[in-house]
């Protein structure tokens, strides 16, 4: 049976539902560069010249110009069918919730309502001195911007070195022990987000990878689909409209 098939059977069979975990993958078919793999950020800059705090408290301006260049290829971006199918599963009850490692904000923008970032967000900006967060709808004219309080600003994302908000965490795990997951676009290096579908393993629920290439998560799915997530989700969303749970 082809994987796409399969998938479309335990998301409609699945007993508490899903959750999304996704990764940079998801949002590469719409323009947004990946981390790794060909055509990489990380190939072009040294994630420790730009996405560490020492990096920002050396030289903020430079680490603003980086996340306004991909602020901006966000805000021109829309999400792709991947997006747009996990955001009709969760209105029918099939997705609980998305877990995210991506700071675009294309999940919402497709009608996620649940929407978990653990890195962060590169629309937003936070104060270094108040905490104060400002939602950033164009990159700042000035950089680094300046909070109201006189203190410089950052960009409200997680950087290497960086621990995640605690409760976000906390949730995420939570939700990958209840229930089946679906890991999209991500390479599975990155921890502790690469921990979370190994909480759904261990409590016998069902880990399904779509990515085009293999992970080190690969050897413990139980099943993989190969391809780009837009395909898949297209397919996917094909087969449960066909059986008539879409
Ligand atoms: P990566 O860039 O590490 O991995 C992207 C993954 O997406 C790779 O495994 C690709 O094979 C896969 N991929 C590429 N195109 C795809 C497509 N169209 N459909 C599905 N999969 C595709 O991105 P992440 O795993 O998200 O962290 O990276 C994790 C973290 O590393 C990021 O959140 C960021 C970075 O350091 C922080 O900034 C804290």
């Amino acid at each position: 049976m082809e994987p796409e098939r399969k998938v479309a059977e335990l998301i409609a069979k699945s007993e508490n539902g899903f959750v999304a975990l996704t990764g940079a993958g998801i949002s590469a078919e719409s323009g947004i560069p990946t981390f790794r793999g060909e055509n990489g950020l990380w190939k072009k800059y040294k994630p420790e010249e730009l996405a560490t705090f020492q990096a920002f408290v050396s030289n903020p301006r430079l680490v603003w110009e980086w996340y306004s260049w991909r602020l901006e290829r966000v805000l021109k971006a829309t999400p792709n069918k991947a997006h747009k199918v996990i955001a009709e599963l969760e209105r029918r009850g099939y997705v609980k919730a998305v877990i995210t490692q991506n700071v675009d904000d294309l999940h919402e923008r497709a009608g996620s309502r649940n929407v978990v970032h653990l890195h962060g967000r590169i629309d937003e900006a936070r104060c270094l001195g108040c905490g104060k967060i400002e939602r950033l709808s164009e990159p700042p004219s000035n950089l680094p911007p300046k909070c109201g309080c006189g203190e410089i600003m950052r960009p409200n994302v997680v950087w290497f070195g960086e621990p995640l908000r605690q409760e976000d965490m906390d949730y995420a795990v939570r939700l990958c022990m209840r229930h089946d997951v679906l890991v999209i676009g991500t390479s599975s290096v990155v921890y502790p987000a690469a921990s979370l579908p190994y909480y759904s393993k261990e409590m016998g629920k069902i880990v399904v990878e779509i990515n085009p290439e293999s992970t080190p998560l690969s050897p413990i799915a139980d099943i993989t689909i190969r391809k780009k997530a837009g395909l898949a989700f297209e397919r996917i969303a094909t087969i449960l409209k066909e059986e008539g749970f879409l």
